[in-house]
């Protein structure tokens, strides 16, 4: 069977054509955005993590008829009452650079003992006209100046539980085993290997 992927996000799209290597996901071939010539830009006006995932996985359903999935992820800091949450991407603004958020994050943080922060997912599945939610989360602390180079977004400051290394500074092979991302797919390929959908 095969699955469209709804996001233009490359590293997303390498993340998740890691997790969802065949090994894991015998059944489904995994289709980009660009596969199926869908270019349209999907506005992600939803107030939650749910709704943007839902707003991208249903558009594309609906314009090319095949199943399809997508994800919303945010970091939720507890000090900062879970912001910047859903609204991660444009925390430092429109158009802002990761390097911008993590500055803004690690400004609003100065002085702050309390670090203790969470990545969480949602993966909506949509599946013959049916929604499934999927979720993913780990928790940590977010780091007092960035350190690494791989990944993207928060993944300089982030360091997860059990670890005292970030997420930018582990090989993507090991960040995709514990990620928030790779928990909610796995929650979704058990999901799809136990329905055999
Ligand atoms: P999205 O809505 O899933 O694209 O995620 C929104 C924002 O959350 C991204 O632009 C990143 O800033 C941040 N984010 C999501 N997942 C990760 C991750 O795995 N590492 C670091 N930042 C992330």
């Amino acid at each position: 069977m095969e699955l469209v992927f709804a996001s233009n996000n490359k590293h997303k799209l390498s993340e998740i054509s890691e997790i969802l290597n065949p090994g894991n996901f015998k059944n489904y071939k995994i289709k980009s955005l660009h596969d199926i010539g869908f270019y349209d830009e999907i506005e992600e006006n939803g107030t939650t993590l749910e709704q943007n995932a839902l707003i991208k996985a249903m558009t594309v359903y609906k314009a090319s008829g095949q199943n399809c999935f997508a994800d919303d992820s945010g970091l939720f800091v507890n000090a900062l009452n879970g912001r910047p949450g859903v609204y991660s991407a444009r925390y430092a603004g429109k158009n802002c650079t990761f390097a911008q958020n993590n500055e803004k994050l690690l400004g609003e943080l100065k002085n702050e003992p309390n670090r203790k922060a969470f990545f969480k997912t949602i993966v909506a599945l949509v599946l013959n006209g049916e929604i499934h939610y999927f979720e993913g989360k780990i928790e940590g602390n977010i780091s007092t100046l960035p350190s690494g180079t791989t990944g993207f977004g928060y993944d300089p400051v982030f360091i997860p539980d059990g670890f005292n290394i970030s997420f930018a500074q582990m090989t993507s092979e090991q960040k995709n085993s514990i990620s928030h991302r790779r928990r909610a797919l796995n929650k979704m390929t058990e999901f799809l290997n136990q329905n055999k959908v």
